[in-house]
């Protein structure tokens, strides 16, 4: 057993983004000052001992812990299902160092070694094997909002060569989402099971294939890096053009603002000459499922990521236009190890700089919490944990 200091971010029933704070609030609980005395109250932090790995277990020391929706919808008791205890550590994305490795471990001896924790237990074969419960930051699992993570040494898995641990932790759930929506597009496989991949990480294999991206978040701007860098040619939507420039330096050839030309699907169509894209990365959700299969050519596909948007109903032309169109509408939730592993070792192969829109401090984490809801940033928001 080995003793040592960690630090977690906790949350209460308490919890809210909601109201404003000055720094006079007080600074007892989060050492970041600027912090409302209400979010004082749900986030923590706390010391707890370092755990000791089980046999196939290993303890990774966390350089950093990239923010999701979900974590501020677990946070906050927001419509994201599942049971999530009072008190649990919230973040499903991190990365870090192999600290400890259990008896048994296929890390043993590798200690030190820069890892990516894939964060849910499913390793391989179809969506079947995900279980909610048993994702990172959620239900009673422990996330990666502290020091020391303990996980079954499959979840680890080499980092990428090069990159930050901010920038590997920023892959998992944005990246391998994107990944993956690409992934079984390519293979035209759509139960989340990962074939062989074929050829080499650089070809492109999405050479004169159109693929539209919603929004400049986390999984979009991914989406955007991937497609462009299989040789895709990328449409991009944003609420501002401040937002669509940055986009087309990560790859984007046209783009168009959702709130100045809202009937972007007919742009869309405009731009492929009639007939639609391919792929569309849908994260939009109500408002803009329509839109997208709308703007999809015959048989494409739409992967159904994001429910950013809510509607009552769906608007009738939707089953028409799925049906006559001949076109796939597919949802995508989470995604395997090995699809985690594979993206892994594109984005070395290809040198991808993930876009890191802000990294906080750990005793800032409620701050950053309070900039994901506010859904100004560009790309992924990031907490340092360790050096
Ligand atoms: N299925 C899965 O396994 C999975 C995994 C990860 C995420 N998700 C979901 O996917 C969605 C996106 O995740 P994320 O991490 O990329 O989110 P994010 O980083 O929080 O993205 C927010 C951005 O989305 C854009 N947006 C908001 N409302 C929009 C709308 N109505 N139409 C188009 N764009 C809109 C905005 O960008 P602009 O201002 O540029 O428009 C906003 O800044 C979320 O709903 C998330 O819960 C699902």
């Amino acid at each position: 057993m080995v003793n040592g200091d960690s630090v977690v971010a906790r949350w209460r029933d308490s919890f809210t983004l909601k109201s404003e704070g000055t720094a006079s609030d007080g600074a007892d609980l989060c050492s970041g000052g600027m912090v409302p005395r209400e979010m004082q109250r749900g986030i923590k932090k706390i010391n707890k001992p370092i755990p000791t790995p089980g046999p196939t277990q290993v303890v990774v020391k966390l350089s950093a812990a990239s923010l999701n929706f979900r974590d501020l919808l677990i946070a906050i008791g927001g419509p994201y299902p599942g049971n999530h205890v009072p008190g649990l550590i919230l973040a499903a994305d991190g990365a870090g160092s192999i600290f400890l490795a259990g008896s048994e471990s296929s890390w043993r001896g590798k200690e030190g070694t820069a890892v990516v924790l894939h964060p849910n237990e499913w390793l391989s074969g179809d969506v079947r094997n995900l279980e909610m419960s048993k994702i990172l930051g959620g239900y009673s699992l422990d996330g990666t909002l502290q020091q020391f993570v303990l996980v079954n040494d499959t979840l680890a898995i080499p980092a990428p060569k090069g990159m930050t641990g901010a920038q590997a932790a920023s892959l998992p759930t944005a990246g391998v989402t994107a990944w993956s929506a690409i992934r079984e597009a390519l293979d035209a496989r759509f139960d989340g099971v990962v074939d062989a991949w074929k050829g080499k990480w650089t070809d492109r294999r999405l050479e004169g294939k159109y693929v539209l991206t919603q929004g400049t978040g986390g999984v979009s701007c991914f989406a955007i890096q991937i497609a462009s860098a299989l040789g895709a040619t990328v449409i991009s939507t944003s609420s501002s053009d401040a937002k669509l420039a940055i986009v087309k330096q990560l790859g984007a050839r046209h783009v168009i603002n959702y709130r100045t030309t809202p009937d972007w699907d007919q742009d869309v169509l405009r731009l492929t000459e009639g007939k639609g894209v391919d792929h569309v990365v849908e994260v939009g959700g109500a408002a803009t499922i329509q839109k997208s299969v709308n703007c999809t050519r015959k048989g494409g596909l739409v992967s159904v990521i994001g429910v950013l948007s809510e509607a009552d109903v769906l608007p009738p032309e939707f089953v028409p236009a799925v049906l006559f169109g001949g076109k796939i509408v597919k949802g995508c939730v989470a995604f395997s190890r090995e699809a985690t592993a594979e993206f892994c070792e594109f984005a070395e192969a290809h040198s991808l700089q993930p876009l890191i829109a802000q990294t906080f401090e750990f005793d800032e984490t409620v701050e950053a919490f309070e900039t994901l809801q506010k859904q100004n940033a560009v790309g992924k928001l990031v907490v340092k944990i360790s050096e």
